[in-house]
């Protein structure tokens, strides 16, 4: 059973936009850009009945982008009772087509496709506008596009394959825009988006930590009252950030185990036992369950199944040991919004299931709470710093629950966390030395159970190759992979093949997400 702390919680000040979301893999990202401009954003499913939508009050209501052509049979779509409701609406990509679509504009289907980085000249510069020089450049990523206005609206802005780039009805307080003002490509997005929010929807922005921690302290006290709570910690920056919440909230009734699943990385079990040990004195325990991991472990290859035995076995290490130390009613967890949405079944997408979501076994017998299932990580951090947290652990990269066992391509043995670890400490060493460890969003070793020739001295030797991975991200949804410096992968190379016994090849991921995952598995 889950608490939904904070999906329950009103938005702060009644201040509510609603971001229906048709499948864009930028979906939470439109709902980030928008908190980051001080306004509560939710995301919601496309389909969500326009009653639902006017039940819960919204200042203003955004159409994402998504794959589907507004021509496709079935693709997504709203009730023209939406636009009845007298709340400004934004529509992005598919979402100004929809608008169009459905308000008597007209698309045209699969014309060119115009992707990336494009010219936009601006026609009108004024409501979402104002402020915004013209020429500029913005990120599109399209194939149909919008080739006459609505009755009431009128273009705003076009590029060389967008006549209608941007639409608007200052009247009805509707506005499309064809590009994607939530990337970081679109370099006056953030204005856009503000100018839409603060203008056109007349919010006063009302949304920052501080408010979650206002919301969030009196409701956790409340649902925990005088029960008993445990929280697993990490080591991570979500796990931390939420012990010291909580921890603010409930003091004494909070109790911090860290279960050494032995898929951490090399040096990280001893940190994360001193960081706690000084912070919560005896209410921090310390589990070694390492051997028993490794053995629910052994044979399994398909990545899911790893993650589900993880996952299961945490749960129930967790009851076994927390039973010895008394009556715990309530879990905390760390999980956030990202892993929520990446393995929900609303989601366009199953991409992975995240340990701690879909991991738990149905018949858990104590009461998750999970105080940020609605927060992105950003947020957390800056929650994290205001609860005094050490910038160590709030700047700490990003780390997954399963740990080395997804970054096995294949069995997990002893031998293979060996190699793995050593390698991985050597490639954050040496990004570290180059300066490059806060720059690079996840950076990290990967081992795929193949094997190669190689020659070392006079001898053959068959070898497994080492993958590095680093990517750059703002929210982990989308990736880029990193140039790193030749001179440093040399570096990491050399040292990968002369001081790990066990490997004799080291390749570097030049992958982006999309297409290919963070993570190997
Ligand atoms: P992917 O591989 O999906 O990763 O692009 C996105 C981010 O999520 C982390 N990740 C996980 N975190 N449990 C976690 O707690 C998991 O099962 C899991 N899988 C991926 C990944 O490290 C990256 O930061």
């Amino acid at each position: 059973m889950t608490d939904d702390l904070l999906a329950a919680a009103p938005a702060p000040g009644g201040e509510l936009v609603v971001v229906l979301d048709f499948g864009a893999q930028y979906s939470q990202l439109i709902a980030r850009k928008i908190r980051e401009q001080g306004v509560y954003a939710t995301l919601v499913p496309g389909d969500t009945p326009t009653q639902r939508l006017a039940a819960m009050s919204p200042r203003a209501l955004v159409l994402s982008g998504g794959p589907a052509s507004v021509y496709d049979e079935g693709a997504p779509t709203v009730t023209p009772d939406l636009f009845d409701l007298g709340v400004p609406i934004l529509g992005i990509c598919y979402g100004q087509q929809l608008m169009a679509h459905i308000l008597g504009g007209k698309v045209e289907p699969g014309h060119q496709r115009e992707y990336g980085r494009t010219a936009l000249t601006i026609d009108a510069a004024d409501g979402v506008f104002a402020g915004i020089e013209s020429p500029t450049s913005c990120w599109m990523s399209h194939g149909d596009r919008v080739v006459e206005p609505p009755e009431g609206f009128r273009s705003l802005a076009h590029t060389a394959h967008s006549p209608v780039a941007a639409m608007g009805n200052a009247e009805r307080r509707f506005y499309g825009v064809q590009f994607h003002p939530e990337v970081r490509h679109t370099p006056f997005g953030p204005r856009l988006l503000r100018n839409f929010l603060y203008d056109i929807a007349g919010c006063e922005g009302r949304w920052n930590p501080d408010v979650v921690l206002e919301e969030a302290l009196p409701r956790i006290r409340e649902r925990i009252g005088d029960g008993r709570v445990l929280c697993g910690v990490s080591g991570g920056v979500d796990s931390a950030t939420a012990a010291v919440l909580v921890d603010r909230a409930v003091g004494d009734q909070l109790t911090c185990m860290f279960i050494d699943h032995g898929l951490l990385r090399q040096g990280e079990p001893e940190s994360v036992i001193a960081f706690f040990t000084e912070r919560f004195g005896s209410r921090f325990v310390a589990v070694d369950a390492r051997e028993r991991f490794l053995a629910a472990l052994a044979g399994v290859v398909d990545p899911e199944e790893k993650r589900r035995i993880i996952g299961e076995t945490f749960i129930r290490v967790f009851e076994e040991e927390s039973s010895r130390l008394g009556d715990f009613q309530f879990i905390v967890h760390g999980t956030l919004q990202s892993d929520v949405i990446e393995s929900g079944p609303r989601s366009a997408a199953t991409i992975k299931t995240h340990h701690n979501v879909g991991g738990l076994p149905a018949d858990m017998r104590l009461t998750n709470i999970e105080p940020f299932r609605h927060l992105f990580k950003d947020e957390v951090r800056r929650l994290g710093l205001r609860l005094g947290l050490p910038e160590e652990i709030v700047w700490r990269q990003p780390f997954p629950g399963p740990g080395l066992a997804i970054r096995i391509i294949g069995e997990v043995t002893a031998e293979r966390l060996e190699i793995l670890r050593a390698a991985d400490a050597i490639v954050r060493e040496e990004l570290e030395a180059a300066g490059l460890e806060r720059e690079i969003s996840q950076s990290f070793a990967c081992l795929p159970i193949i094997r190669s020739t190689g020659v070392m001295g006079d001898g053959r030797t068959y070898s497994y190759p080492i993958v590095i991975r680093a990517v750059e991200t703002a929210d982990f949804m989308t990736a880029d992979w990193v140039r790193l410096p030749p001179e440093v992968l040399e570096r990491i190379s050399t040292r990968l093949v002369n001081e790990v016994s066990g490997v004799n090849r080291v390749l570097y991921d030049i992958t982006s997400k999309p297409p290919a995952t963070i993570e190997w598995e």
